[in-house]
């Protein structure tokens, strides 16, 4: 493998290490006997997601408009809009449904639900469910579920089903509370469809999912489908929570050595924060990785050594402990390139306008990628 044409800092992707990654997760869900509706907003690039069908994943889950304006273009029609939905937005949703897409969009209350009811186009719905206390949704216990789910079964949109995201179980990092996160967001959802269909009311989807919880479940009953993102190129974080090994992280920013500080025992590199991002999503984990971990070129990690620093451009390397090491500069001198692996991968990767990726056979290739909105 040669990756001396790469300018850097660049966003370098391990094929295999992909293919891995999508493989073990449809093997979980394939174990599991759910549909996987991956979440494409990690990667946001055409072949990580033909990859994903290819593995047998079922629809796609989108964060933005744009994403499904992108993917429905590249022939991807089972689509799911992961963000409360406002009526603002209306107009685009329906364009594309009008179009085929099977756009289906999310609310978790009795204004949004109505302004969707009333919009005069029988959008589908799922209601978005509050598992976790971690950010949306209504809890399954709450009144107003049935509220919303009468005010859109009856006011004329199609109620097409409950959703959940666990985002609190990226706080942990034991298996078994992950296991009993994983379990929690099962029931909690399955409860909630429980609800709407005890009171007349349709639900045919059941929908949840976030890596660490995909991961750990022992079993989805009730549930229909799992959407999962960042499990296609992993990240320090997830490393944290205990859901991958170091050798499955996919995604990593190649960068060149531009100077030293002795004094410091810190080495300078051309992959700042605008390359890395200014995620710092490992800070309050079991190992703050500061900005990124840091591997040699060919991808092996230098156990202790992170990007303990940046500035917009400028990277500063030096080891985790803070121990000052003037063999540093020896060791990485001017021109020398490492990988730095990335807390938060969509974070990363949503620096780049492409990934350059290292095929199965060591040869360059390029995937393109967006961003936007
Ligand atoms: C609504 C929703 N679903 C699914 C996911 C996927 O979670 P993960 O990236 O942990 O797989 C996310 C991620 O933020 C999300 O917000």
């Amino acid at each position: 493998m040669d990756l001396s044409s790469l300018p850097t800092p660049c966003a370098l992707v391990d094929e295999a290490r992909v293919a891995h990654n999508i493989e073990r997760m449809a093997a979980q869900m394939r174990r599991l006997g759910v549909a996987l509706r991956p979440h494409v907003k990690t990667a946001k690039s055409l072949p990580v997601a033909e990859r994903q069908r290819a593995a047998g994943a079922r629809g796609i889950t989108v964060s933005t408009l744009k994403e499904a304006e992108q993917f429905f273009a590249a022939g991807f029609d089972d689509i799911l809009y992961a963000v409360g939905i406002v009526p603002g937005k209306l107009a685009q949703v329906r364009a594309l449904r009008e179009r085929g897409c099977k756009l289906k969009v999310i609310v978790d209350s009795l204004p949004a639900a109505q302004a969707v009811a009333a919009a005069g186009h029988p959008f589908e719905v799922l209601i978005e469910i509050d598992t976790d206390d971690h950010r949306a949704g209504v809890k399954p216990e709450e009144a107003r579920l049935l509220d919303i789910g009468r005010a859109l079964h009856e006011g004329g949109a199609v109620l097409a089903g409950v959703m959940t995201h666990a985002g609190a179980s990226y706080e942990l990092h034991d298996p078994e509370a992950l296991a009993a996160m994983a379990e929690q967001e099962r029931a909690r959802c399955v409860r909630a469809a429980e609800r709407l269909r005890a009171a007349g009311l349709p639900c045919p989807i059941v929908s949840v999912g976030s890596t660490p919880t995909a991961l750990s479940a022992r079993r989805l009953d009730g549930v229909t489908e799992v959407r999962a993102g960042v499990y296609v190129f992993h990240d320090l974080v997830m490393l944290n929570v205990g859901v991958c090994n170091a050798d499955e992280i996919a995604l990593s920013v190649l960068a060149t050595v531009i100077g030293h500080q002795d004094e410091k025992g810190w080495v300078l590199t051309d992959a700042g924060w605008m390359a890395m991002s200014r995620d710092r999503g490992t800070q309050a984990q079991p190992v703050d990785y500061g900005y990124g971990a840091v591997c040699d070129e060919a991808g092996r990690l230098i156990d202790g050594l992170v990007m303990s620093g940046a500035n917009q451009e400028h990277g500063i390397v030096g080891w985790r402990d803070g121990h000052v090491d003037a063999t540093l500069a020896q060791r990485f001198p001017l021109g020398t390139r490492l990988r730095i692996l990335p807390n938060h991968a969509c974070a990363t990767a949503a620096q780049f306008p492409h990934y350059e990726v290292i095929g199965r056979d060591g040869a360059l290739t390029r995937w393109e990628r967006f961003g936007g909105w």
